[in-house]
């Protein structure tokens, strides 16, 4: 294995539960190991192969913990449910990276990480939007470079986003609460597009133009759009928030880009290949009043050629979720689902509780399983 490296914990415990990276905090391991589970973390950097992985489950593993880096696919499945594996948990919410057809075929479970990402992320792609908006990422250059000689009245403008328009694709939890912070603290209009109207998310922002009414302050619109053309041409800052899928694999590309205001800000902290980055980089070049925030990228984790020149572009390596909080929380959830499914328990059903298995005495019941359905998974009542 070179030079991956393996820490064993517990090593009698009746379960092996391989983990593919060490995860943020301590509670999660607490919780394999309360549970008498023999814990094998990865603990080299490096992203794993298949065959590593592979190794690593060797003839008899009973669960997995895996990250949305490694291709968790057929053969993967296939080697877990020979080494008698029953539950696999990706340490995220996306799982573009898991078969997850497969794993129900090999009857394994397979969890994800919702709802402890929610507001972190919002909180990055609305730190994207403003860097570059206002050219942070520029200016940090600037200053470094010691080229700083004085204040001057026409050094790096940027774009002022109150009363302009966001434009959100994917109206889910991140693209909402992405959607309210921007609405919320800077008096944005709202155009969506999502398959479902979002029903909570125009009313809570009517509620609050009943708020700002009532302040003699201007209120603010939001409405679904008919198309994402529409959108496009509309917004003043377009950010990505839908789940990565043949139906969204460069949802934006080169005709969407020009669809596009010449001076909008883009901004992607879903999943990379949403957006044709050989077309972003071309588009780029081209109008350079065109301003970008990713923090996820199409062959990730390389940029295309030309991508890291580009001035007007501001990149950051997939930190989305990247708060103590929620990397925390989001292995506490992965420990939970493991331990769940060797346990026997239901799944959850309340998506939007959550936070409960944060919690020492939760339910006991596996937080997020997602083929649940098709495995024909008890039910949690209570
Ligand atoms: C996820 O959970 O899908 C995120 O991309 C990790 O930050």
């Amino acid at each position: 294995m070179g030079s991956i490296t393996w820490k064993v914990l517990n090593p009698g415990g009746k379960w092996r539960v391989v983990v593919t990276k060490e995860l943020a905090g301590e509670s999660w391991l607490d919780i394999l190991l309360e549970a008498g589970c023999r814990v094998e973390v990865c603990d080299s950097k490096e992203i794993l192969a298949p065959g590593e992985i592979r190794d690593a489950i060797g003839e008899r593993c009973d669960a997995c913990i895996g990250q949305l880096t490694e291709k968790w696919d057929e053969a993967l499945f296939a080697c877990l449910e020979a080494a008698g594996g029953r539950a696999y948990s990706n340490y995220a919410v996306g799982y573009d990276n898991v078969d997850i057809d497969s794993a129900t075929r090999h009857g394994i479970a397979v969890g994800n990480t919702p709802g402890v990402l929610t507001e972190t992320t919002a909180e990055m792609a609305v730190a994207l939007t403003f860097a570059a908006a206002r050219r942070v990422a520029e200016g940090d250059r600037f200053m470094r470079s010691s080229d700083f000689s004085g204040w001057l009245p026409t050094l790096y403008l940027g774009k002022l986003l109150r009363w302009k328009t966001v434009g959100i694709i994917g109206a889910g939890r991140i693209g909402t609460a992405y959607g309210r912070m921007m609405v919320e603290g800077h008096r944005m209009n709202l155009v969506y597009h999502d398959l479902e109207r979002n029903q909570s998310l125009e009313d809570h922002l009517a509620g609050f133009n009943r708020f700002l009414e009532s302040q003699g302050e201007q209120p603010v619109t939001c409405r679904r759009a008919a198309n994402i053309e529409e959108l496009l041409r509309e917004a003043d800052v377009v950010s990505l928030h839908c789940s990565l899928d043949q139906s969204t694999r460069h949802i934006i590309d080169a005709t969407r880009l020009i669809q596009m205001k010449d001076d909008a800000v883009l901004v992607n902290t879903s999943r990379g290949p949403l957006i044709d980055e050989e077309a972003l980089v071309e588009h780029c070049r081209a109008h350079p009043l065109f301003r970008v925030g990713l923090d996820v990228y199409e062959d990730e984790p390389d940029m295309k050629p030309g991508l890291s020149e580009l001035e007007n572009v501001v990149i950051v390596p997939h930190l989305g979720s990247a708060s103590t909080w929620t990397r925390n929380a989001m292995a506490v959830l992965a420990a939970r689902n493991v331990v769940g499914v060797l346990l026997g328990y239901p799944a959850w059903p309340y998506p939007e509780k959550i936070a409960i298995f944060l919690e020492e005495g939760c339910p006991k019941a596996v937080p997020s399983i997602i083929n649940a359905e098709h495995l024909g998974t008890s039910i949690f009542q209570g």
